[in-house]
């Protein structure tokens, strides 16, 4: 549905389930790194594993949730409308690299023009949503194996069962680093992610950030 205002197009974008799992995926993930962040300054700080263990196991349970919730994710891209879709984020069209390589030029041009406008995803931003899904998918895969491994926790225990407490912290301890190498990955779309949002919010004012709230986007007429 489209609403004219006096010089713009109000346009929706965002579907309800989409804007609904943005938010609860982005608290969610948030909340898992908060959460072994405080953990790891506490241990600094001295806190024994009484406090420490609690932490790890609370961080698992939420991390249980969000492998449900980015699940649902994953499905609404195939079921979502035209803009939660992967096709919206997978850049596999020649047109689709040709407007990244525009919007890359307008970032490297200090903003000069216009960058290639885009009804749901930014182009250049899908790029990074592509590696940021890819990083999410491998610490839902190393988050269970951690829990099999370091809590016991199935499903991973379950393959566990016939391992020495040796080979498991072994397993642990090298899963440990891609999933750390994740958290970095996951700060750093963090911080490009609101830098963006802020840029082409004041460059473009198509109401990115509150777009994903009420699902709309403003459009210049024509
Ligand atoms: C998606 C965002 C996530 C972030 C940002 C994140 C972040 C972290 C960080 C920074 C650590 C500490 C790593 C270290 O000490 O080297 C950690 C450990 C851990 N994570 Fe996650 N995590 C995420 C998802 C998950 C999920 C989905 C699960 C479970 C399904 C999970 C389970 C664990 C467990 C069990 C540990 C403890 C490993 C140990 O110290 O023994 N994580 N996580």
């Amino acid at each position: 549905m489209n609403e004219e205002t006096d010089s713009r197009v109000l346009t929706d974008v965002w579907d309800r389930q989409t804007r609904v799992l943005h938010w609860i995926n982005a608290i969610l993930v948030i909340t898992l790194a908060l959460l072994m962040v405080g953990r790891d300054g506490m241990e600094f700080l001295g806190a024994g594993k009484s406090l420490l263990t609690p932490i790890k196991r609370l961080h698992a349970y939420i991390g249980y949730v969000f492998v449900f919730t980015f699940a649902l994710r994953v499905w609404w891209g195939f079921a979502g409308n035209t803009y939660a879709r992967w096709s919206d984020i997978i850049p596999y069209r020649k047109e689709r690299w040709q407007a990244i390589a525009r919007n890359l030029t307008w970032y490297l041009s200090g903003f000069k023009g216009r960058p290639a406008s885009a009804t749901g995803h930014d182009p250049l931003a899908s790029v990074f949503y592509v590696v940021l899904f890819l990083t999410l998918l491998s610490q839902a895969a190393t988050g269970l194996v951690l829990s099999g491994a370091e809590l016991k926790l199935y499903p991973a225990f379950f393959f566990m069962q016939g391992m020495s407490d040796a080979a498991r912290h072994a397993l642990g301890s090298s899963i440990k680093e891609v999933h750390e190498f994740g958290f970095w990955l996951i700060a750093g779309f963090l911080a490009a992610h609101l830098c963006g949002l802020v840029v082409h919010e004041i460059k473009e004012k198509t109401g990115l950030l509150s777009s994903m709230i009420h699902g709309k986007k403003y459009f210049p007429k024509g």
